[in-house]
């Protein structure tokens, strides 16, 4: 007999077996000493399973658009529903849970999953602002939060982190991941997953990371959303795959699998990607989920002929759950029934889900984060189940200062402002992308936070001055996306009746403060931009807000980086606020008049301008290097704009001055397994307390493969007393200096390297060393 028919023949007995065990079956259907053993409960229910019921596992629901709630839970008590996501409430989830523990035949658990992304009822900053804290402790302050909550609504797992790196910020998900360095994304990475599952997703305040998009999604090409990507592999285990890595030894329990091609093979049909890779290569345990209707994907991706083909391919590839997704309960039976899946693979991929549920806890208490009816909130949008305090915290750190010239910030509190942009007093703007139960009512906003803290005789004053744009086709845009209330709401005044009544408003003030930017709409999934600019309804407001002569303080709001050409040149002093959270509005004040000294760096280059895509700083070293001061003739250059970016990575000032200095090396060469340590002297040499980050770079002067001009490898955010000076550390050994060489391998190589440590990507202090 062939193995095929083997397979059959062994899944028709079980099968069998399984309709017998229906009549008698207790609940729930397995011995209670199995379940501290989790791989022989595992075992034991994939031998009592259906094939209906494995396949049942596989399928995670959306709620409220899959199908009508009785039938879901119809659904759910025969078995044929490993999972839902988008309900957020324990009342909600409840009866789904009792239905599949108490009406199913197995009386196996469903788990509950949401985007809990940069937060659930209290938002914190976006992914961008979250890496522009460059603080671990930050992150993990988010990261626990957003699992209390979610947990306390019942939820069990996040489809976070975002960890796709970008170099292209016309990418409208840029406004989702933590930026374009492999190292810092990769930290991030991992005090998320720890900060989310405590180092155990079965303690009922925590629950499951899922990292995304699996994988290289920021790598779409043109930064359009759902595009193709092709990249090299050296390219990729270089700089995209290993933040998705530090995930998963992070011990992330999830991966969901992005919806791009990599090199010509969906993402959601690559077994290269999910068992080799994946699998085989990092050892990772968990479930690999697919995202929404990728597997129906695979036909318009022109790889699968039909239904079954769709199935078949995302199967054998080792995507173990399908979102939102008809074709696996469809087409999986079928499949097994004709020998064209095997039905190990079947087996494997539902034990895989049964494993999240085990290790979720969920077998041991199905209850465990839903708890008794009594204890349901009674108000879910209660203020005091917010967390105020630390999006506050986190908010303050992720704001990144630009420019400040002449000191223009901070403003005294007597100071008249006039407040002036669309962004201003917008609630649903602070949010971001993404912002999962949060509510709009509860943000404050940059008018709210400042009238806190502005002093008589002093004032600040509103005038909108412009809407977020006046074309109707963006508007129609950005209103269409699926959200319950209009997204943009038009000011239907004449656009320069607008724009006088904010001028004269600046003309009665000491200084101007501008909200502006973009539409957190404009920064999302599917929000890919050609431009970078800031829209023209609201450019024109600047310029004549600067036309007063009066001091213009830019507040952005926006989820990428922009084109700020303009605004350098013109405004007085920049604050990058990107989309601060709940919280955000208090935040941007306190730092705006002092209350709280800015301390955020940028997590991504700012390009020149679209044309100036890409401009990160770690890029491959080159034979004919543009160098500054000298003429650009057959250099890698555009002629017609300066070659750096326009803010670099790692860049953003302060209200007090830093100094670096006494840069040293405890020694001059390192041989096999020895290390060397470095040390540097990071002194507050202004007058007023503040937070720097101390960056190390290295460069490696020549290697087998071309290697990037700089790397991030560490760095530690330092908070300093007006005067105080202090020693920070780097330690070098073999595992900083390893690098993948052109057949994959991770490989120390002999031969001089520099290291680098600044305040910014570019202004660097430097020693060299050899590695023997
Ligand atoms: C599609 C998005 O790409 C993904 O990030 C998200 O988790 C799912 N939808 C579920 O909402």
């Amino acid at each position: 007999m062939s193995l095929p028919s083997l397979l059959r023949a062994a899944s028709s007995i079980a099968l069998c077996l399984a309709g017998a065990l229906a009549l008698a079956a207790p609940t729930p259907a397995w011995p209670p000493e199995l379940l501290d053993d989790r791989e022989a409960l595992l075992d034991h229910l994939i031998d009592n399973m259906t094939v209906d019921e494995k396949v049942g596992q596989l399928r995670l629901i959306s709620i409220g658009a899959d199908m009508p709630h009785e039938r879901l839970q119809e659904e759910i008590a025969a078995g044929r529903v490993g999972g839902t996501f988008n309900s957020v409430t324990r009342h909600d989830n409840r009866p789904l849970q009792q239905a599949a523990v108490e009406r199913s035949r197995l009386g196996i658990p469903i788990y509950f999953a949401y985007d809990v992304v940069h937060g659930h009822r209290t938002i914190f900053p976006i992914g961008p602002g979250l890496a522009s804290t460059w603080n671990p402790q930050a992150i993990t302050a988010t990261g626990e939060v957003m699992a209390r909550e979610a947990a306390a609504d019942g939820l069990d797992l996040s489809f976070a982190p975002v960890v796709d790196i970008t170099r292209d910020p016309r990418w409208g998900r840029t406004s989702e991941g933590f930026g374009e360095d492999p190292h810092l994304v990769s930290e991030i990475a991992r005090a998320m997953v720890h900060s989310m599952q405590g180092g155990d997703p079965a303690q009922p305040d925590r629950i499951m990371a899922s990292v995304k998009h699996f994988a290289l999604y920021g790598a779409v090409e043109g930064g359009r959303d759902y595009n193709v990507v092709d990249m090299s592999p050296l390219r990729m285990y270089q700089d995209f795959l290993p933040p998705y890595r530090a995930a998963v030894d992070a011990g992330a329990g999830a991966v969901m699998v992005a919806l791009n091609t990599i090199n010509g093979v969906p993402a959601s049909a690559n077994r290269w990607l999910l068992r080799d890779l994946l699998r085989d290569e990092w050892g990772f345990e968990g479930v690999t989920i697919s995202d929404h209707g990728a597997i129906t994907e695979l036909l318009r991706h022109g790889v699968a002929a039909d239904d079954a083909q769709a199935a078949q391919l995302a199967l054998a590839a080792g995507l173990d759950m399908s979102m939102a997704d008809t074709l696996y309960g469809q087409e999986l039976p079928g499949l097994l029934e004709r020998g064209e899946i095997e039905a190990a693979w079947l087996d494997q991929a539902a034990r895989n889900v049964l494993r999240t549920k085990y290790d979720l806890g969920l077998f041991h208490d199905p209850y465990r984060r839903i708890g008794k009816a009594a204890d349901d909130p009674v108000e879910v949008h209660a203020e005091s189940r917010l967390h105020r305090a630390e999006a506050r915290e986190v908010a303050r750190q992720s704001l990144v200062l630009l420019e400040n010239r002449n000191h223009t910030l901070p403003l005294s509190p007597e100071a008249k402002v006039a407040l002036v942009g669309p962004l201003a007093d917008s609630q649903v703007d602070m949010l971001g992308s993404w912002s999962a139960a949060g509510r709009r009512e509860q943000a404050v906003t940059l008018w709210r936070g400042m009238r806190g803290l502005a002093q008589a005789p002093g004032w600040v004053r509103l005038a909108r001055g412009a809407n977020i744009t006046d074309d109707p086709a963006i508007i129609e845009y950005l209103n269409f996306l699926n959200w319950d209330t209009p997204e943009v709401v038009q000011d239907e005044r004449d656009a320069q009746a607008m724009i006088d009544e904010a001028v004269a408003l600046a003309n009665e003030a000491d200084v101007i403060v501008a909200a502006v930017g973009e539409a957190r709409g404009m920064s999302h999934e599917s929000s890919s931009r050609t431009s970078l600019d800031i829209p023209a309804s609201q450019q024109r407001l600047l310029e004549a807000l600067a036309a007063t002569g009066k001091p213009l303080v830019l507040v952005l709001l926006n989820g990428r980086p922009l084109d700020l050409g303009w605004a350098q040149a013109h405004a007085a002093a920049i604050l990058e606020a990107w989309y601060p959270g709940t919280e955000g509005g208090h935040a941007i004040a306190e730092v705006l008049y002092g209350e709280v000294n800015p301390s955020g760096k940028l997590p991504l280059s700012f390009p020149r301008s679209v044309g100036h895509i890409p401009a990160h700083y770690n890029h491959a070293r080159l034979g004919r290097p543009f160098t500054e001061g000298k003429p650009g003739n057959y250099t890698s250059q555009y002629f017609d704009q300066p070659n750096g970016p326009r803010y670099a990575f790692g860049y953003g000032l302060s209200y007090t001055d830093f100094e670096l200095g006494g840069l040293r090396l405890s020694r001059s060469d390192l041989g096999p397994g020895e290390m060397l340590e470095a040390t540097v002297t990071i002194s507050n040499t202004g007058d007023r307390a503040g937070a720097t980050v101390v960056q190390w770079y290295l460069r490696d002067e020549a290697a087998s493969v071309v290697r990037p001009v700089k790397e991030l490898k560490h760095f530690e955010r330092v908070e300093l007393a007006p005067g105080e000076s202090r020693e920070v550390r780097m330690t070098i050994d073999d595992d900083v200096l390893a690098f993948y060489n052109a057949e994959l391998d991770r490989v120390v190589e002999a031969g001089a390297f520099e290291l680098q440590v600044g305040l910014d990507s570019q202004e660097v202090l430097s020693a060299g060393f050899i590695r023997r």
